[in-house]
């Protein structure tokens, strides 16, 4: 049987790439870097399965470009860069990366919960230049977290996590759900209470942002929201940056409306909104949230056994388009 084409979009873990090779003749990008449109449309011409980023836009073009496409695998849990509708209509299936990158998402979300809280950064940068002089009574009062008020928007499996990790700090979990179902386990473990967008805004002393990015999330956290919030609050964000308008938090952050922010994600990555970097109350983080070894390595041989079942006909472990099998 001749050997599948794979097209890996930029390097990942070599434990995933050791899978492709095992079906098919693998070609990977050899630069560290992102690809251009134009290199991305070229470089998956022949093509049979694609592994790529969430830095791909995946729709109709790109399916055009790739005529001998069996199966595109993302690397990632967030698949707001791929058109699932227009691929199901074509009939090519894709498939994420759920569940192994849950624990490192939901640590990163934490340490920016603790770095925000307890001034981490700003601490640390007057430690370097050397203008710290010495202890103070008034300096660098941060916030408690114990006993507060843990705010999840989206409780799925990241969400979740967030919150079960709280239970070292005795929080009062409140949670959102776009389909207005419970989540059973934070019910059942922690007594947690589904409350509306609006109640978690005003009650949450801590919001942690889980959900994915669509039409309906995209700027959910505007000047608007950040009116409704305490002004002792924080918002920590590891899902998708589009979710918060980035210069209202900027204006938000700069007057005092909320008390601070932990992003890992950002609305025009890799740029930030203009303000944001001179900012003492953010912590800012690269994009960080899933990298841990585990946990990339994991994104990277599920990634690969995806495309592999996708290649040979099969459905994927974690296919986005499933109905594409029934
Ligand atoms: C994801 O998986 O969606 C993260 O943003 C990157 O790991």
């Amino acid at each position: 049987m001749d050997r599948f084409k794979v097209y890996v979009t930029r390097m990942i873990p070599q434990d995933g790439i050791d899978l492709l090779r095992r079906v098919a003749d693998v070609e990977i990008n050899p630069e560290d870097r992102p690809l251009s449109r134009n290199e991305l449309l070229r470089n998956i011409k022949n093509a049979d399965g694609v592994v790529g980023l969430l830095t791909d836009r995946i729709d109709g073009e790109f399916l055009d470009a790739a005529a001998n496409l069996k199966g595109y695998a993302n690397y990632a849990v967030g698949f707001d860069n791929i058109d699932v509708a227009e691929a199901t209509r074509r009939g090519i299936p894709v498939s994420n990366t759920p569940g192994v990158l849950t624990d490192a998402t939901a640590e990163c979300a934490w340490a920016l919960i603790f770095s925000t809280a307890r001034r981490v950064v700003e601490t640390d940068k007057a430690m370097r230049s050397g203008t710290w002089s010495g202890w103070g009574p008034l300096q660098f009062i941060g916030a408690d977290i114990k006993g507060k008020t843990l705010g999840i928007v989206g409780a799925g499996r990241i969400g979740t996590e967030v919150a079960l990790m709280s239970r070292g700090f005795g929080m009062k979990v409140i949670y959102t759900s776009s389909s207005g179902r419970r989540n059973g386990v934070l019910d059942s473990e922690l007594h947690a209470e589904l409350v509306s967008f609006d109640q978690l805004l005003a009650q949450s002393d801590f919001i942690s942002i889980h959900c994915p990015l669509t039409p309906d999330t995209k700027h959910m956290f505007d000047a608007s929201a950040f009116s409704h919030m305490k002004k002792t609050a924080y918002l920590i964000n590891t899902s998708r940056g589009p979710v918060i308008k980035e210069n209202d938090l900027v204006t938000a952050l700069r007057n005092g409306d909320i008390a601070g922010a932990g992003l890992d994600v950002y609305e025009n990555e890799p740029s930030m909104a203009p303000g944001l970097a001179g900012l003492d109350n953010v912590v800012l983080l690269p994009h960080i949230g899933s990298a841990t070894q585990n946990s990339r390595n994991g994104m990277a041989t599920l990634a690969a056994r995806n495309l592999i079942a996708m290649l040979k006909g099969q459905k994927p472990e974690t296919p986005l388009n499933p109905e594409l099998y029934d």
